[in-house]
C-alpha cells in the first residue's frame, strides 16, 4: 500500500514587505538580505489573519481544489507554534469550519517548526496501521513568524499555512514509511516564552544546531538512504532560503566526508536539486512549520521532476528535533500543477510601506483582553470566511465558525 500526500494547498496573508525597503530603513546593505539571506519579500499577517484563519482557508482550499469529500476526513492535525489558546487546539476550529463528521480525531502538535512533520508522520502511521479504516487525514501547518522590529531575525519573518490531505491514494507524493532519520537534543537556539508574541533566538547558534541535526539524521537513516546525488530534489526546512544552500552543502559534505569550500560540483548540485523550489519561500518568508512543505508545493506546481522522482524532506524544529524522510513523486503528479499554483494569491498581494509595516507590527493584539475587535477594513481586507473578528468575553470570534 502506498501512503502519502494526495492533495495540497496554501494560504498566504494579503500583505507583504519588500526586503529592499526594510534594508533601506535599517541602513543595511540591500545585498545582505537579497544575497546573504537570499530573501526578497515577506508576508505580514494583519490581526484579522490569525493562525486559525490561515489554516481554515488553506484547508478549505485543499478540499475544494482536489474534490475531496469532507466526509472522507477522519483526522485533523494542526502543526503550529502560533497557537491561539493554551488549551483549545486550532484543529477543533477547523473541524467546525469545514463541517467535518464527528467520528473524527483532532489535535494540535507543537514543536517549533517541526509540528506539521510530526503530524504528517502520525498520519502515515495511522493509515498504515489500519486504524484509519479508509479515511484520510487533513494535516495543516499554520504559523506567523515574528521576531520583532530591529532584531537580527526581522528579515526572516513571514506567515502562511499549508494544508495536505494524507491518504492511501496519494496523487502527489508517496512517503517511505520506515526510511527515516531522527534526532533530538535540548538546545536553547530559538524559543518563545508564554507571555511573548515574538520569538527569541540565538541566531548563529540556531544555524549550527540545524546543521548538526541534519548530519545526525543522515547518520540515523542508515545505509538505505539514497546518496544525495541520487535524489531528484532535496527539500530542507527554509527559515530563509540561504539556509537551504548551507544545508545542501552540509548534506553533501556529510556524505563525501569533508567540509571543503563550495566547489563547482556542489553549486551545480544545489542549482539542480534545491534552488528551483525556493521561489515561494523567497516571496513569503519563514512560515515556520510549513516552510519545507512550501518548497514541496513549489516543486509540485512546477512539475519539472519526472514521475517517480525521489525527494528528500528534512524538517527541523528548534529546541530541537529533526527528521529526514524520503518520498517519491507519484505518476501523473504534474497534472495537478494548476490546482497547486498560488500565483493568483501572490499577484493579489498588497505591498506595505515601511510605515504601515511598523504600525502593523506594533498593534497590541488581544492578549489578556476579554473584549477586543480586529479592524480588517482598515487594512483593505473584506471580512471573508474565517476572518478573525476579535474576542467577546474571552471567546474568539470568526466569520463562519
Ligand atoms: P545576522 O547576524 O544579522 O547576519 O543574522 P549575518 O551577519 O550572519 O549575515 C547573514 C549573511 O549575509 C551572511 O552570509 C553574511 O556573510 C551575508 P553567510 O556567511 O552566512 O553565508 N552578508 C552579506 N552578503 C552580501 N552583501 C553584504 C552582506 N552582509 C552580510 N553586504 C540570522 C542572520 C539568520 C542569524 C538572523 O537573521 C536570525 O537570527 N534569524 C532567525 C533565526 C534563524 O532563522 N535561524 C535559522 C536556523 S534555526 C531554524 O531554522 C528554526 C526556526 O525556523 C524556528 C523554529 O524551528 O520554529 C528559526
Amino acid at each position: 500500500m502506498k501512503i502519502g500526500v494526495e492533495a495540497m494547498a496554501c494560504h498566504i496573508p494579503r500583505h507583504y514587505v519588500g526586503l529592499d525597503d526594510l534594508a533601506d530603513l535599517r541602513g543595511v546593505d540591500r545585498r545582505k538580505f537579497s544575497s546573504g539571506l537570499d530573501v526578497q519579500n515577506m508576508a505580514i499577517a494583519t490581526p484579522a489573519e490569525d493562525a486559525v484563519y490561515l489554516a481554515a482557508t488553506a484547508a478549505e482550499k485543499v478540499l475544494e481544489k482536489f474534490d475531496i469529500d469532507p466526509n472522507d476526513i477522519g483526522a485533523v492535525v494542526v502543526g503550529t507554534e502560533t497557537g491561539v489558546d493554551h488549551s483549545k487546539p486550532i484543529a477543533v476550529y477547523l473541524h467546525e469550519a469545514l463541517s467535518l463528521r464527528t467520528n473524527c480525531t483532532a489535535f494540535e502538535v507543537k514543536h517549533a517548526c517541526f509540528g506539521a512533520s510530526a503530524g504528517l508522520s502520525w498520519a502515515v502511521d495511522w493509515i498504515a496501521s489500519g486504524r484509519a479504516r479508509g479515511s484520510k487525514a487533513l494535516v495543516v501547518a499554520t504559523d506567523i513568524a515574528r521576531y520583532g522590529l530591529e532584531t537580527a531575525g526581522e528579515p526572516t519573518q513571514g506567515a502562511g499555512a499549508v494544508a495536505m490531505v494524507v491518504s492511501d491514494e496519494p496523487r502527489l507524493l508517496s512517503l517511505e514509511p520506515a526510511l527515516v532519520g531522527e534526532y533530538t537534543r535540548n538546545v536553547m537556539d530559538f524559543w518563545r516564552p508564554l507571555h511573548r508574541s515574538e520569538a527569541l533566538t540565538d541566531g548563529h547558534y540556531s544555524i549550527e544546531c540545524y546543521l548538526t541535526a541534519l548530519r545526525a539524521c543522515i547518520d540515523d537513516a542508515g545505509p538505505d538512504l539514497p546518496s544525495v546525488e541520487d535524489f531528484d530534489a532535496c527539500l530542507y526546512h527554509v527559515p530563509f532560503p540561504k539556509m537551504a544552500l548551507k544545508a545542501h552543502s552540509c548534506h553533501r559534505s556529510a556524505e563525501i566526508g569533508s567540509d571543503t569550500a563550495r566547489t563547482d560540483a556542489e553549486r551545480a548540485s544545489y542549482e539542480t536539486r534545491v534552488a528551483p523550489w525556493l521561489s515561494l519561500n523567497r516571496e513569503i518568508g519563514n512560515v515556520y512549520t510549513g516552510s519545507v512543505y512550501l518548497a514541496l508545493l513549489d516543486l509540485l506546481r512546477q512539475g519539472q521532476v519526472p514521475d517517480g522522482g525521489t525527494v528528500s524532506l528534512f524538517s527541523y524544529g528548534s529546541g530541537c528535533t529533526a527528521s529526514l524522510r524520503v518520498g517519491q513523486l507519484v505518476d501523473g503528479y504534474h497534472r495537478y500543477a494548476d490546482r497547486l499554483d498560488p500565483a493568483d494569491q501572490l499577484a493579489a498581494r498588497v505591498r506595505l510601506t515601511i510605515e504601515e509595516y511598523e504600525e502593523l507590527m506594533s498593534e497590541p493584539g488581544s492578549q489578556g483582553l476579554a473584549d477586543w475587535q480586529t479592524h480588517p477594513e482598515a487594512w483593505g481586507l473584506p471580512a471573508s470566511r474565517f476572518t478573525y473578528l476579535g474576542t467577546k468575553s474571552h471567546v474568539r470570534q470568526y466569520v463562519g465558525i
